[in-house]
């Protein structure tokens, strides 16, 4: 399976670590011998090489140097949208920067991907935000596989667990936490730290967005309400048709606060049906510190989903993070190896 990975910070370099480190049991467990021919980053350049290119020595150059400069014999001279028409890959890993306000660049590469006969795995919350029908129908016309587990709780399979292990369920209501920056900044702010201290940390974490405050007015769960409404709802809403409230206004004191009452303040996002029309938001709320998501500490996120079949079903896991956001095109990459078999 040749690949490409478009966008190589955080994410993409937590899925090269994934990929060496998971080499030989990806060809004996599920039969998948994965070639990534080319890598484009805005900032770190570019590499394309049909032969495969060794991420040993592209991780090396990135971690010394914080480019691709130094892979002298690989360097690929234009942008990532003309390795993308170029490159003969078989699937586009789309791991840039997510804008929720115009979902680009990643919209087009993933276009340009589908017309070039590529399957796309992604965890780009922009596009399935805004673009996601658009983009499901130009995929299925070709009948390639767009894949996104990691839009929505990184590697935590709750995309997966709902759309197919749930399968033959009526979901009435998804609701929970579902950025780990802010819940992260929540947590630490009880413990005594400043809301800047604390953000600093996240964004040296790789949990934070690229685009500043994102996290903190609460895009980035808003993007990802949006994405469970379009995916599991098949509404066509844009993230801004929602309420949306972030975590800026809430104090040290309002946290002692609701702390004082038995309560933890949670930025929640909601998605729920009445009658046919679709619903979502995103708001701080004061959980009763009996309730399971007051638990929920740190980056972790946590969704429950309220079905007819099940009544409510409670997952739990990381939200966000370099080998965690990894993983999920990892899952995606096996199952699209797994299905060419
Ligand atoms: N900034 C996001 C978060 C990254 O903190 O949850 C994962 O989508």
């Amino acid at each position: 399976m040749k690949i490409l990975l478009i966008g190589f910070g955080t994410v993409g370099q937590g899925l090269a670590e994934l990929l060496l480190e998971k080499e030989a049991v990806l060809y004996r467990t599920y039969g998948i011998n994965v070639q990534v021919t080319g890598i484009a980053d805005f900032q770190k350049g570019s590499l394309y090489n049909t032969r495969g290119l060794d991420l040993k020595k592209v991780l090396a150059a990135v971690k010394n140097n914080g480019t691709l400069a130094a892979l002298k014999n690989d360097i690929f001279d234009e942008d990532a949208l003309a390795l993308i028409k170029k490159a003969k890959a078989d699937v586009l890993c789309e791991a840039t920067y997510t804008d929720i306000k115009t979902a680009e660049p990643a919209t087009s590469h993933i276009r340009t991907a589908f017309e070039q006969g590529m399957h796309v795995v992604t965890s780009n919350k922009g596009p399935l935000a805004l673009y996601y029908h658009e983009l499901l129908e130009l995929a299925r016309k070709k009948k390639l596989e767009f894949l996104f587990e990691g839009t929505v709780m990184s590697g935590t399979p709750v995309l997966n667990l709902i759309r197919e292990t749930l399968t033959g369920s009526e979901i009435r209501e998804i609701k929970g936490i579902l950025n780990g920056t802010t819940n992260y900044i929540l947590s630490l702010m009880e413990e005594g730290l400043s809301y800047e201290v604390v953000l600093k940390k996240a964004q040296e974490l790789g949990y934070a967005e690229a685009i500043p405050d994102a996290d903190v007015l609460g895009w980035d769960a808003l993007a990802k309400v949006t994405i469970l409404a379009n995916t599991v709802f098949s509404a066509r809403q844009k993230p801004f048709d929602y309420p949306c409230q972030g975590i800026t206004q809430i104090s040290a004191a309002d946290i002692a606060a609701a702390k004082a009452q038995g309560k933890r303040f949670k930025l929640i996002g909601r998605v729920w049906k009445e009658g046919e029309a679709v619903k979502a938001s995103v708001s701080p709320q004061q959980i009763s510190l009996s309730h399971p998501l007051a638990g929920v500490m740190g980056a972790s996120n946590a969704l429950t989903i309220s079905s007819d079949t099940l009544g409510d079903v409670t997952i739990i896991g990381p939200g966000a993070g370099r080998r965690e956001t990894g993983f999920s095109m990892l899952i995606d990459l096996i199952h699209i190896g797994q299905r060419r078999h």
